[in-house]
C-alpha cells in the first residue's frame, strides 16, 4: 500500500470509511478490512461507532504502528473543554492511547478558529494525538488557518469523486502540499453503476467502482476512504490499486457531469 507522509505522519493512501456503520456490523466490516490488509480507518464522533471500531482493533493482529487511525470533533465540541472532553471520549472508545489523526469534523458558525488550534496542538504536544487536521474546509477558511494561525494540519478531508469538480480547492492545497482525503469516493456508492464508468472498467476487467478508485489514487495528494460493509466490496476497492487508466479513458471521465455534490454543507459557509 502506498503511504503519503504528511506532517509527521504515513497515511495510506486508501482508508476504510465508516459512516453509517455501527454495532456487530461495524466491527465485521472492519475485522474484516484489517484482515484484508487495510491500514487506515476513518471514524469520527457523530458515527457512533468508535466503541465498535475499538473492538474491532484489539481484537485484530495488527501492529498498533501500522495502523492509523482519524476520528473527528463534532462542530458542537469546538470550545476547548468540550473538544477535550469529546477527545478524551473518543480515545477510551477506540480503546487507544493515541489517535494518528484528529480532525475538525465541519466548521461551525461562530467558531473561535485560534483558541480551537491552540486545543488542538496542546493534544498533539501531549502526543495524544500524533496529527491534526480539518475536514469541509473551503479556500477562505484553509487560508486563515495556514497563512495567520500557521497551524500545522495534515490534511483536509473533503467531498471528491468523479462526478464532483474540485479544481480551484486542489489548486490551493497543492501549493500548500496539503493532502486532499476524499470523502464519498464512490459518490455514495453511484459510481457503481454508472454506464462510463463500467464501460471503462470492462476494456481493463475491472469494475466502475475500481475505475472511480483510481482515478482519486492517480492523482498527487490524494487519499481515498470509501466505506465498504462487505468483505468482497473491501477486497475489490483495495484491488483498485491495481487498475491502469489510460487518456482515453480520463478524457471519457472528464466528460462526465462535474457538479454533483452529495453531501449538503450543514452549517455556514460554504463552498466558494
Ligand atoms: N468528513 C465528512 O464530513 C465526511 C462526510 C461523508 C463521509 N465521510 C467519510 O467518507 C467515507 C466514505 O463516504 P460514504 O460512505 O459517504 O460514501 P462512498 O464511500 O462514496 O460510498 C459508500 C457506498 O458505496 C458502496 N460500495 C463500496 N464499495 C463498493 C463496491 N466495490 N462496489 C459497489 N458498491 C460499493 C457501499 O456499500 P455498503 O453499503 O454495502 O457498504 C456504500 O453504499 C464515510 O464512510 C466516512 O468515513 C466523511
Amino acid at each position: 500500500m502506498e503511504h503519503l507522509q504528511t506532517q509527521g505522519i504515513s497515511l495510506p493512501r486508501l482508508g476504510l470509511g465508516t459512516f453509517r456503520m455501527q454495532g456487530d456490523v461495524c466491527r465485521a466490516a472492519v475485522e474484516s478490512a484489517l484482515a484484508l490488509g487495510y491500514r487506515h480507518i476513518d471514524t469520527a464522533e457523530m458515527y457512533g461507532n468508535e466503541d465498535s471500531i475499538g473492538a474491532a482493533i484489539a481484537n485484530a493482529r495488527v501492529a498498533r504502528k501500522d495502523l492509523h487511525v482519524t476520528t473527528k470533533v463534532w462542530n458542537e465540541n469546538l470550545a476547548p473543554d468540550a473538544m477535550r472532553r469529546a477527545f478524551d471520549t473518543s480515545l477510551k472508545k477506540l480503546r487507544l492511547d493515541q489517535v494518528d489523526l484528529y480532525l475538525v469534523h465541519w466548521p461551525a458558525p461562530g467558531m473561535n478558529l485560534p483558541s480551537m488550534f491552540e486545543t488542538l496542538m496542546k493534544l498533539k504536544q501531549e502526543g495524544r494525538t500524533r496529527a491534526i487536521g480539518v475536514a469541509n474546509f473551503n479556500i477562505a477558511l484553509l487560508k486563515t488557518v495556514l497563512e495567520e494561525i500557521k497551524a500545522p494540519i495534515a490534511c483536509n478531508q473533503v467531498e471528491y469523486h468523479v462526478m464532483l469538480d474540485q479544481t480551484p480547492l486542489r489548486k490551493y492545497m497543492a501549493a500548500k502540499s496539503l493532502p486532499l482525503v476524499a470523502y464519498c469516493p464512490l459518490a455514495q456508492g453511484r459510481a457503481a453503476s454508472n454506464e462510463t464508468l463500467a464501460a471503462i472498467g470492462r476494456k481493463h476487467g475491472a469494475t466502475a467502482a475500481q475505475v472511480a478508485l483510481k482515478w482519486l489514487l492517480d492523482q498527487d495528494g490524494v487519499v481515498a476512504i470509501p466505506k465498504a460493509t462487505r468483505s468482497e466490496s473491501q477486497k475489490s476497492n483495495l484491488d483498485a490499486l491495481n487498475v491502469g487508466l489510460d487518456d482515453e479513458d480520463l478524457k471519457a471521465i472528464a466528460g462526465l457531469p462535474k457538479d454533483q455534490r452529495f453531501v449538503k454543507p450543514r452549517f455556514s459557509p460554504v463552498w466558494d
